[in-house]
């Protein structure tokens, strides 16, 4: 039976001015009851191009803590090479269903890679507002070319561009980090598997939704990754969970998002905090995201480092492989 997608159900469902009952979540996830209106705090903004490297470790390091998430600004990727990813990924959502299924994740497929509606298994079958494509885009024994879509044409090329900029970005963080841990530059991404490391990219298409205030994009979750590198387009719908309660992540034009992922928080035995997170959607216009996952090679076993624990600060965390912590999550056993 094919797979209804949420692009569908979303379509039909503004003319009826209503929404399936299992995309109504519970009223302890209702964004209209959950989220905290006129909250001042907010996840820090940083500038990367700072050329006082102990201040920007010591700026990023306090957000990995305090929030497990932070934006930055002056990055160094070309506007230019973000708007042609976006604008990439927009044409392929807008193509006719047929075309898109041609990429659907096939259902016996162990890997995530593909078009699809949902991730995680469904918590009293209730549904998340949004449909998804992955596909890895480094290193390249990674990537199967069979889930980049071939229309727009131009799309393999933009994907490629932005996987050329975003990686020293994503290494230039690690390495901020390890120097945050008091580690030297280069230990973090050694750890999460040198030049193996995975960069999973997802896009994210949230559609319109006739009602906003009962249901949910994302649900609230942490990233399995050891970080995550995120674009979203210009509608609001990011929020964070801190203290309690749920704050909206303002959009920055052209700042990227990071999020601390499990694999970072486990490495580093608490230290930073991988950060939970949902998005909400919007009544008249359709959201979409780029995240990029960097993710360990799935055999690698990840555990807190070992010159991060002593007597005083003992392990926090379970050592185990990649692959077995992603089954876990994905099928909610405890870790
Ligand atoms: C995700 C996610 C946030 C967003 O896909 O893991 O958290 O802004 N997305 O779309
Ligand atoms: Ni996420």
């Amino acid at each position: 039976m094919a797979v209804e997608r949420v692009q569908t159900i979303a379509f039909s469902s503004i003319l009826v001015d209503t929404i399936p009952p299992e995309f109504i979540r519970s009223e302890k996830e209702q964004p209209a009851l959950t989220t905290c209106l006129g909250c001042i705090p907010q996840v820090p903004t940083i500038d990367f191009s700072d050329p006082d490297e102990g201040n920007l470790t010591r700026l990023i390091a306090e957000a990995s803590s305090e929030w497990g998430m932070f934006q930055i600004v002056n990055h160094g990727i070309p506007s230019e090479v973000i708007t042609n990813l976006k604008k990439a990924g927009k044409e392929f959502f807008e193509l006719p269903q047929e075309e898109k299924e041609l990429y659907a994740k096939p259902p016996d497929s162990k890997s995530i890679e593909g078009y699809g509606s949902k991730l995680q298994k469904e918590v009293e079958g209730k549904k998340a507002w949004v449909d998804h494509l992955f596909h890895n885009i480094w290193p390249p024994s990674a990537i199967n070319y069979q889930y980049w879509p071939k229309n727009p044409p131009s799309y393999r090329a933009v994907n490629e561009e932005y996987c050329k900029w975003v990686q020293p970005v994503g290494h230039r963080l690690l390495s901020l980090l390890s120097l945050g841990l008091g580690l030297e530059k280069n230990e973090l991404k050694e750890n999460v598997g040198g030049d193996e490391l995975k960069y999973l990219l997802k896009i994210n298409y949230y559609p319109p939704c006739p009602r906003p205030d009962l249901a949910l994009g994302v649900v609230a979750h942490t990233d399995m990754s050891s970080i995550t590198i995120l674009v979203p387009n210009e509608v609001q719908g990011l929020q964070v969970f801190r203290d309690d309660h749920w704050f909206d992540v303002k959009y920055i034009p052209d700042a990227l998002v990071i999020h601390i992922g499990d694999q970072l928080e486990i490495l580093s035995n608490g230290k930073y905090k991988s950060v939970l997170h949902r998005t909400t959607v919007t009544k008249e216009i359709t959201r979409m995201s780029w995240p990029v996952f960097l993710e360990p090679p799935s055999e690698l076993a990840i555990g807190p480092l070992p010159k991060l624990i002593n007597e005083k600060n003992p392990p926090k965390y379970q050592k185990k492989k990649y692959c077995d912590y992603v089954y876990c999550k994905l099928n909610k056993i405890a870790q």
